[in-house]
């Protein structure tokens, strides 16, 4: 079983652990904003194929790989001049940018997948800023998650998710946000690949224009965009009226009427706030998912974090 370490900012004892750890080639749990993410060093081969190996992802499945700050995200990637502004607006924070990947590189192949660009972020939480400048080397990390599961959100659901398979988890409390990076592709016209914490309102208003969609053009889609994904055991469907027999309601503000007569409910915002129920949606579907009912989920306002909340629940539901 993974050793727990509590990583309070300030006290050196797991930030030292993991740095070390890291150092030995290992991959760790480590808190984020986000999600706590699965790192390990990105130059090693050896080490991000533990990654695969202990998320059990598809390995054509690129990673984001994480810096300190916007000069080791240049060392990487080639930002230019709209992934410059993006990074000064957004970093430290829940933004990935997918850019040229810079060449020769020192990133294992098999971090981006043998792609010719590279997905870079510069995480906010202390934290992982401390043990990205402990070890100074860049660390790929993916949502703590078996593949196509739930997200995690607190060290706790690291351990149980792959506390086997793993040394170490860093316990920095519950994440932040809650939610994934937003991922943009830098291009000719930069495209929003993953809805997620920064809103698509927030980028529009630095980029001075509409971000693309996916599909739209020759260039991949983030893979994490399938179809089935951070989805539960237990079945989920989306915008819910009414709660039938047997099933479990996520609900969204005022609850539906009949929620009385469900197995549970989970409020992921009595007071319909979008910032608290991205905080909760991802420890509200595995709190539903451990009393094995269908999920009932109301539906979220397309505004917002609202955009990233939808996209996660309704890959949730999506037919597997
Ligand atoms: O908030 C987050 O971004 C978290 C924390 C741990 O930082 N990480 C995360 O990683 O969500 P992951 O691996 O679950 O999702 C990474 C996504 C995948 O959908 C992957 O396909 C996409 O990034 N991606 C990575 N490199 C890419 C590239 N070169 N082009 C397109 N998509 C890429
Ligand atoms: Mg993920």
């Amino acid at each position: 079983m993974a050793k727990l370490y509590g990583a309070a900012v300030g006290s050196d004892e797991g930030v030292l652990a993991a740095a070390a750890a890291l150092r030995a080639g290992a991959v760790i749990g480590l808190p984020t904003e986000t999600v706590y993410g699965l790192a390990a060093d990105a130059t090693r081969p050896e080490s991000v194929a533990a990654i695969f190996a202990a998320k059990q992802r598809p390995s054509f499945n690129p990673l984001i790989v994480h810096v300190a700050d916007v000069m080791d995200a240049e060392e990487l990637a080639e930002l230019g001049d709209l992934g410059r502004r993006l990074a000064e607006a957004f970093w430290p924070g829940p933004l990935t940018l997918v850019a040229p990947l810079r060449r020769p590189s020192a990133i294992a192949d098999l971090a981006t997948a043998g792609l010719a660009t590279i997905a870079v972020r510069v995480p906010a939480n202390l934290v992982a800023q401390q043990v990205l400048r402990a070890v100074s080397f860049p660390l790929a990390a993916p949502s703590a998650n078996p593949s196509g599961r739930v997200s995690a959100t607190t060290a706790a659901h690291v351990l149980s998710d792959l506390g086997d398979r793993i040394e170490l988890v860093l316990d920095a409390g519950p994440s932040a946000i809650g939610l994934e990076s937003t991922i943009v592709a830098i291009g000719q016209r930069p495209i929003l690949l993953r809805p997620g914490a920064v809103s698509r309102e927030a980028l529009e208003e630095v980029v001075g224009g509409r971000l693309g969609l996916p599909g739209s053009g020759a260039r991949p889609d983030a893979p994490g965009m399938l179809r089935s994904h951070y989805a539960p055991t237990v079945s989920l469907r989306i915008d819910a009226t009414t709660v039938d027999p047997g099933e479990s309601l996520l609900a969204f503000g005022p609850p539906v009427g009949n929620a009385n007569e469900a197995v549970e409910v989970v409020n992921l915002s009595a007071t319909g706030d979008l910032g608290e129920a991205a905080t909760r949606l991802f420890s509200a579907l595995r709190e539903l998912d451990d009393i094995g009912a269908p999920i009932a989920a109301m539906s979220i306002p397309e505004r917002g974090l609202g955009l990233a909340i939808g996209d996660r629940l309704r890959r949730a539901a999506a037919r597997r």
